[in-house]
C-alpha cells in the first residue's frame, strides 16, 4: 500500500480479532515510535506496551471512549516528561499518529484513545488512573493510548465529497 492509499483508507478501528500481533510486527511498531520526530530531538517520550487482557480491560475504564482497549491485542501508552520538553503534547501526538499509520501499513487496526485532559468517571484525571494502574512515575504525563489489533470491523475511507475543501485557503485566508 502506498502513502496515498494508506491515507485514503485509514479509519479508526475499535473492534479487534482475538489474534495476537506477531513479534516482528510489535518490533516494527516499537521502531516506528522511536523513529518519530521530536522538537529539538529531545525524545522526552516513554512508551508502555500492554498485552495483558485484564490490564487492557482496566485501561478501557480510564474514561468514556476508552472502550476500544477492551479486547485489543495491544495497547501502547504514550507519555512524556514535560520537564524535558515544553512541546511534549506535540511530540507525543506525532508518535501516536505515526504508530497508527505504521499499524495500518502492517495490516492492523488502531484507535487513538485520548487521555490528557480527560477524566475518570469520578472526575479525577484519566491520566492519574492510568499512571496508578501501570506504575508510571509522577514526573510523566500520559497523552494517549493506542489500541491495536487485527480488525474485526471494516470501515470505508471517506468519499471525495466528504473532504472539507473549504478548509483550504490559498495565499490569504479569504483568498
Ligand atoms: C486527538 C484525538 C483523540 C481521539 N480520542 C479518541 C478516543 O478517546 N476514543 C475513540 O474511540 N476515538 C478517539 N479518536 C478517534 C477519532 O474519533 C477519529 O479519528 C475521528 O472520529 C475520525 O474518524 P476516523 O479516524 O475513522 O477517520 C481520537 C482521535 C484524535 C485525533
Amino acid at each position: 500500500m502506498d502513502m496515498k492509499e494508506l491515507l485514503q483508507k485509514r479509519r479508526s478501528i475499535r473492534k479487534y480479532a482475538d489474534t495476537p500481533i506477531e513479534k516482528e510486527k510489535v518490533e516494527q511498531l516499537i521502531r516506528a515510535a522511536l523513529l518519530s520526530p521530536t522538537s529539538r530531538n529531545t525524545r522526552a517520550w516513554e512508551f508502555i506496551l500492554v498485552e495483558d487482557q485484564e490490564v487492557l480491560a482496566k485501561l478501557s475504564l480510564a474514561k468514556v471512549g476508552a472502550q476500544p482497549l477492551k479486547g485489543a491485542a495491544l495497547g501502547i501508552v504514550v507519555c512524556a516528561d514535560p520537564e524535558k520538553s515544553d512541546v511534549w503534547v506535540e511530540d507525543t501526538s506525532i508518535a501516536t499518529i505515526i504508530l497508527q499509520l505504521q499499524a495500518q501499513d502492517l495490516g492492523l487496526g488502531s484507535c487513538w484513545v485520548q487521555i490528557r485532559e480527560r477524566n475518570y468517571q469520578d472526575g479525577t484525571p484519566a491520566g492519574a488512573y492510568v499512571k496508578k494502574l501501570l506504575d508510571i512515575p509522577d514526573h510523566l504525563q500520559v497523552e494517549s493510548i493506542v489500541a491495536l489489533g487485527y480488525p474485526a470491523e471494516t470501515r470505508q475511507g471517506p468519499s471525495e465529497d466528504e473532504l472539507l475543501r473549504e478548509k483550504i485557503h490559498w495565499h490569504t485566508y479569504k483568498g
